[in-house]
């Protein structure tokens, strides 16, 4: 990397400042030593000041490119909302970071040191991305806390979750994720007979339970009420710094509420970035997006 993006990835470091205190979570300790060069084995190495870092992503489907020239990053800790028109590109441009679309061209970074493109899905899972779809996906014949325990267990491979027993450590961060995503009421329901904001809480849930770096939400407030919109923002308030979060929606009150940069998708690439207020005010985002 070249001095001034060096430079760069220091500010973005400060503004973005993760507050855990260093050593107790691993993003702390490595922005607290922010002059060491190279992550150990399975860290990501933000020393640049990256999380996530697109550049010149395109992808083309039967001819059609839906992601073109895209370049993108996101600073650890950093929520980043995402917005745009039908078609943009939002859903598969989180495909491309997951490895679910192989990109045609580009660069996609975790880190300044994991070239996401050489691995698989499953892989890049383990690494600690974690990935919202749209519809929950718990396991409705299940209650809460087999929900959250099931999601432990699935990050361990079939052997190991034959004699699978919650640890202390994990007792504990089942115990910070119930009351992290207002469910410690509810443990013992079953996933079925919660509401569909409950639902996209457990699944998000469910995400924390494998503790990931960087957390991807495809329209996550979609079909909830104003109250669990409400509630969804102060979660994602609460996550940001401790994980970096990149959250695709087209409801602009949620935006306002928990954004601070907005980048604007339009024709596979990024239209405007900036705060809420500036995109809103931009012509061309009024013209694409907002003016419909
Ligand atoms: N697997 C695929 N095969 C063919 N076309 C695809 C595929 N995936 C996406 N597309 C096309 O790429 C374009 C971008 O789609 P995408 O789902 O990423 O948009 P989006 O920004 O998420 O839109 P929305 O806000 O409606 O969710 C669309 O025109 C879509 O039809
Ligand atoms: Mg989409």
């Amino acid at each position: 990397m070249t001095p001034d993006l060096q430079a760069e990835g220091a500010r973005r470091i400060e503004a973005h400042a993760i507050k855990a205190e260093p050593g107790k979570t691993e993003s702390g300790g490595r922005a607290a030593g922010f002059s060491r060069v190279a992550a150990a084995p399975g860290e990501v190495d933000i020393t640049h000041g990256r999380i996530l870092y697109l550049e010149d992503v395109s992808v083309s489907f039967d001819g059609f490119k839906a992601i073109n020239k895209l370049s993108l990053d996101i600073a650890p800790g950093e929520l980043r909302c995402i917005i745009g028109p039908n078609g943009a590109g939002k859903t598969t441009m989180m495909d491309i970071i997951t490895g679910k679309t192989r990109p045609d061209e580009g660069t996609v970074f975790f880190g300044s040191t994991i070239d996401l493109l050489r691995y698989k899905e499953a892989d890049i899972a383990q690494m600690g991305i974690g990935r919202k779809f749209q519809k929950p996906t718990v396991f409705e014949q299940l209650t809460v806390f087999e929900n959250l325990e099931l999601a432990l267990k699935t990050n361990k491979g079939v052997k190991s979750s034959m004699f699978f027993r919650l640890d202390s450590v994990q007792s504990d961060r089942l115990a910070e994720t119930l009351h992290t995503i207002h469910l410690a009421d509810s443990v013992a329901r079953m996933a079925g007979n919660l509401s569909h904001g409950q639902k996209q809480w457990l699944e998000i849930g469910m995400l924390l339970m494998q503790d990931p770096k960087l957390l991807l939400l495809d329209e996550p407030v979609a079909g909830m009420t104003d109250e669990e919109t409400a509630r969804t923002a102060e979660l994602f308030l609460t996550l940001k710094g401790k994980h970096s979060l990149m959250v695709v929606e087209h409801d602009m009150s949620f935006i306002r509420t928990i954004s601070e940069i907005v980048t604007v998708l339009c024709d596979g690439a990024v239209l405007a970035q900036g705060t809420l207020d500036q995109v809103q005010a931009d012509e061309r985002v009024i013209e694409v997006y907002l003016g419909r």
